[in-house]
């Protein structure tokens, strides 16, 4: 949709890209992401409904944003997710939504969800050993994962990312395996580099994935591509771009020059950057009536105090919120 006023920041970077979090719950606790006994979840009244996030992400399209994805949490968690998902995509302006999931419920929505508009699926995997997975997201259910993905893939979902954070010592030896099942199934394999989130991201086993991309180029002949979309995966593929492996390095390599997103949390805090703590809280300013033109305004105030990166590597101590919270 043409909008001669797009949402641009301070560094000229333009604003097209939102991430919706629909639940801050979670039926795992990886380790990375939430402390085990977390008990800092958002009250039931402080989520936004249903018609509040349709109004959201409605003012978002309307100020040029197209590409939405539904995060959480876990996003299949949220009451009435593929009617929620029906109503997000048929907003004018929508050219892309997307859902982000741990596909332990994915089997059971994927008919509802592929039927509501979503074509593109990232799905959270980070091994294929049963006792490693228990181990990762202290709940010891891969086999429900592998058959969501399964019945993902039946249902006809195009592209399948698997997204897998790599820990030194604790999952890095499956690199080459993961590969292998990835490129079976035709998903496209991410790897990412553990961010220190909260209190837990700070004591997982960061590991640096450039030597691990140096590695698999080398060993499969592989160059460097680009992939439809964009977005901060730099992609190694075949030659005849059959294959893609993608590596998210916010530490090693960080891509906050081409940033292109905000987040919306389920408590309505916009948050302009993932590893930064401007913000501002929607949710008042909905429940108090106000206007869409003030919407849009107060959205396009917010994007002026997008900063201009984080400081994960020079300042790991500085965020404390976990990951699921803010919607990852
Ligand atoms: N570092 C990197 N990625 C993280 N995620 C959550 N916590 C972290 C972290 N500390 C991301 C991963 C995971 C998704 C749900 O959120 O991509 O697959
Ligand atoms: Fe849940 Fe994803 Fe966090 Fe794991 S990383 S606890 S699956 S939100």
């Amino acid at each position: 949709m043409f909008n001669p006023d797009p949402l641009q920041d301070r560094f000229g970077r333009q604003v097209e890209y939102l991430r919706l979090s629909v639940t801050d719950r979670c039926d795992l606790r990886c380790t990375y992401c939430i402390p085990e006994g977390f008990h800092g979840f958002e009250e039931p009244s402080h989520w936004l409904s249903h018609d509040e996030l349709v109004r959201v992400v409605g003012a978002f399209t309307s100020l040029g944003v197209s590409k939405v994805r539904l995060t959480g949490g876990e996003p299949l968690l949220r009451r009435d997710i593929s009617q929620l998902t029906q109503r997000l995509g048929a907003l004018p302006g929508i050219r892309d939504l997307s859902l982000s999931t741990n596909a332990t419920r994915l089997a059971q929505h994927a008919p509802a969800l592929r039927r509501a508009g979503i074509e593109r699926l990232n799905v959270s995997l980070d091994t294929l050993k049963p006792e490693r997975f228990a181990a990762i997201a202290r709940r010891d259910c891969l086999d429900q994962v592998i058959d969501g993905l399964m019945a993902a893939k039946a249902e006809g979902f195009a592209p399948i990312k698997i997204n897998m954070v790599v820990m030194a010592g604790i999952n890095d030896d499956e690199i080459d395996d993961m590969v292998a099942f990835c490129l079976a199934h035709g998903f496209i394999l991410r790897m990412i580099e553990t961010m220190p989130m909260g209190e837990t991201g700070r004591n997982s086993q960061y590991l640096d994935l450039q030597p691990v991309k140096q590695r698999l180029q080398q060993r499969f002949g592989l160059v460097d591509g680009v992939l439809p979309g964009g977005g901060p995966a730099r992609y190694l593929q075949s030659p005849d771009g059959a294959f893609s492996v993608g590596f998210i390095t916010p530490l090693s390599q960080h891509f906050c020059d081409t940033c292109n997103r905000v987040r919306l949390s389920v408590d309505g805090t916009l948050y302009l950057c993932l590893g930064q703590d401007e913000k501002l809280e929607l949710r008042p300013l909905l429940r108090a009536g106000i206007s869409d033109a003030e919407l849009e305004q107060a959205i396009r105030a917010a994007i002026e105090l997008k900063p201009q990166r984080h400081e994960f590597r020079e300042n790991p101590g500085k965020i404390v919120r976990v990951m699921s919270l803010t919607g990852g």
